[in-house]
């Protein structure tokens, strides 16, 4: 008795020895993990603007130290342009605690707004965070969103689309109706083009089924295009081009990645380093810092970026100038 009672001891002591030692083992990778923080990113679709943004948004997080799977883990999501998806999407991360959320153009930043008052949420390139009401002023947002703004040069494009177009009159302005991003530009674009001696038609569409005739008819109406950062007519270049080459009216872009889709120049925003710039903010975010008190980050300078390509298909000079001063500062393509 006394033999079998020692070895119930031995046995469970044995037991104990061998939970504590898997429970050691199981505890002590799960508490690693839990040490690296998860950053969620929304993106509304795919087009190469976004895509260079999202891109932009890995290095930047490098720059600051993240490296993604050591420092960082990246929950990526792609929208596909569909809003159920972007809502189911915001509400997956904050139901899986992601430590920061990132939303890549203005309906995907509306839906995480909409999915979480508490997580940090950086805006990765949204024309005018105010108006789209995802913070209470610019420069002190206020609850738990910031992050960076693309609101273009519209000046100095209109200046350039000047220099390079001395003699059109009316400038054709074409957006989604149901993109605020190019909305708000589009506006402005009305308000200004005064000053630089354009009379302005604005063409709306609501998506690209409708792109390609809406530009067959704004091309015979018009001496030059201006698009703004409009999500879908950037996923559809193409689209735009070929009506708009097809009667040699030059369309100018705002940002950089369209330029090289087939427009003619542009002052314009780099992609790629916005979204670094929204990257740094995240990392920022990681550490602790509160977006209430984060004031939205503005990218002014654009870079001159000129498509010789294209001006030689439509017929257009650029002047060595502008060329030779893009190729310093900013990008030409051949
Ligand atoms: N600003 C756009 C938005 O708020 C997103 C965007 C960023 C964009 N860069 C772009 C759209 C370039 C078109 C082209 O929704």
């Amino acid at each position: 008795m006394k033999r079998m009672i020692a070895l119930v001891v031995a046995l469970l002591a044995f037991i104990g020895i061998a939970y504590a030692v898997t429970s050691h083992n199981d505890a002590k990778p799960a508490a690693k993990k839990a040490a690296v923080p998860t950053v969620g990113i929304l993106q509304m679709m795919s087009h190469p603007a976004l895509d260079q943004i999202h891109k932009g948004i890995l290095q930047g997080l490098k720059d600051e130290g993240y490296t993604v799977g050591k420092d960082v883990k990246i929950d990526f999501q792609n929208a596909e342009n569909d809003q159920s998806n972007m809502k189911t999407m915001s509400e997956r991360f904050i139901n899986e605690k992601a430590n920061v959320v990132v939303g890549i153009a203005t309906p995907a930043a509306q839906a995480l707004a909409n999915a979480t008052k508490k997580t940090p949420i950086i805006l990765g390139a949204i024309t005018d965070p105010k108006g789209a009401k995802l913070v209470k002023s610019n420069t002190k947002p206020g609850g738990n969103i910031t992050g960076v703004s693309d609101q273009a040069p519209i000046d100095a494009q209109l200046k350039l689309i000047r220099q390079l177009m001395p003699k059109a009159k009316v400038l054709g302005v074409i957006a989604t109706s149901s993109d605020d991003s190019a909305q708000t530009q589009a506006k402005m674009v009305d308000e200004k083009a005064a000053k630089y001696g354009f009379t302005v038609k604005d063409f709306g569409i609501s998506s690209t089924n409708d792109l390609n005739q809406v530009a067959g008819e704004m091309a015979s109406q018009v001496d030059a295009v201006f698009v703004p950062t409009d999500n879908t007519i950037a996923s559809a270049m193409q689209t735009l081009v070929a009506a708009t080459n097809a009667k040699k009216i030059p369309v100018f872009p705002t940002v950089d990645t369209m330029v090289k889709d087939g427009g003619l120049a542009t002052i314009g925003l780099n992609q790629f380093h916005l979204g670094v710039s929204t990257g740094k903010m995240v990392a920022a975010a990681l550490k602790g810092k509160k977006p209430a008190t984060t004031p939205i980050h503005f990218e002014t300078t654009g870079d001159l970026v000129v498509n010789l390509k294209v001006a030689k298909k439509l017929g257009i000079t650029i002047p060595d100038s502008v060329v030779t001063k893009a190729e310093k500062n900013g990008e030409v393509i051949k």
